[in-house]
């Protein structure tokens, strides 16, 4: 551990942005064991094809990573980015924060693929993504951690949605939290920020002593990591969102 996290200075970063970035869990009950009768395999279908994709490529188990956050952070984690554009439908892959940068589709179809072989019209999107981004990352010497599942996948995307809630690359501190949370910026500015992380960047911290403090403590940045991919995790769909087990994660059924 110790290793992974010096060397990964620029992933320590992006935690400590996550965990400045992310509110409160929906209350929605999600489970590890959801599929534990209905798709027994899965954990070992999605790890296995991850160990391979990142085979083929290191910096695949990073772009799953991302495309989770982009997925969640649009809508919840309802697998709406993996939606194609089509004539009569444009989704949110080619908004601005992931036109010509979000990547690894061709991987969760190929995880999908193999999830439905093995247990047909049962598992979201958006659970393999969900599932896919913590072995992603667990490959490339991060934590582990046991995801919540039960997601379903929505039926429709909205590229007006993933340009406002997506942050762009030249976006405020200050504007970064109070766009995505208003009561958790109330919380930070009094003193309650949900994690270490968040208040210690709101009070002044730099993001770089935060970097420097994670890779001193190998123990406190999986923690907080953690915990953040957890709450990043468990953000769903408004309630009213039409929702299903899609088929085709380019797709709605
Ligand atoms: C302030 C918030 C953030 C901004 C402004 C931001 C911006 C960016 C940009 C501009 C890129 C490069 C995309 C490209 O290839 O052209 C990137 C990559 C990446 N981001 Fe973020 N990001 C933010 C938060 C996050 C969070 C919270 C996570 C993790 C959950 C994350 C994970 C990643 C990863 C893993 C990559 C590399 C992806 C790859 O190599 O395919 N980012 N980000």
């Amino acid at each position: 551990m110790a290793a992974f996290a010096t060397r990964s200075a620029a992933f320590l970063g992006l935690a400590a942005v996550l965990c400045v970035l992310v509110g409160e869990a929906s209350a929605q009950q999600l489970s590890p064991s959801f599929y534990s009768r209905s798709c027994p395999n899965l954990a070992s279908i999605v790890r296995s094809g991850m160990t391979s994709a990142l085979q083929t490529e290191r910096r695949m188990g990073a772009s799953i990573l991302r495309l989770f956050f982009h997925d969640c952070f649009v809508n919840g984690c309802d697998g709406s980015i993996l939606l194609d554009d089509t004539s009569t439908f444009t989704g949110e892959k080619n908004a601005g924060p992931n036109a010509n940068s979000a990547r690894g589709f061709e991987v969760i179809d190929a995880l999908k693929t193999q999830v439905e072989a093995a247990c047909r019209a049962t598992v979201s999107c958006a659970d393999i993504l969900a599932l896919a981004a913590r072995d992603g990352v667990n490959l490339l010497g991060g934590p582990t951690w046991s995801v919540p599942l039960g997601r379903k996948d929505s039926r429709t995307a909205s590229q007006s949605a993933a340009n406002a809630n997506l942050p762009g690359p030249g976006s405020s501190l200050a504007t970064l939290i109070t766009m995505f949370d208003n009561a958790y910026y109330q919380n930070l500015v009094g003193q309650r920020g949900l994690l270490h992380s968040d208040q210690e960047l709101f009070n002044g911290g730099s993001q770089d002593a935060l970097v420097r403090q994670y890779s001193n403590s190998p123990s406190q940045f999986s923690a907080d990591f953690v915990t953040a991919m957890l709450k990043m995790g468990g953000l769903l769909p408004s309630s009213g969102t039409q929702t299903e087990v899609r088929l085709n994660c380019r797709r709605p059924n």
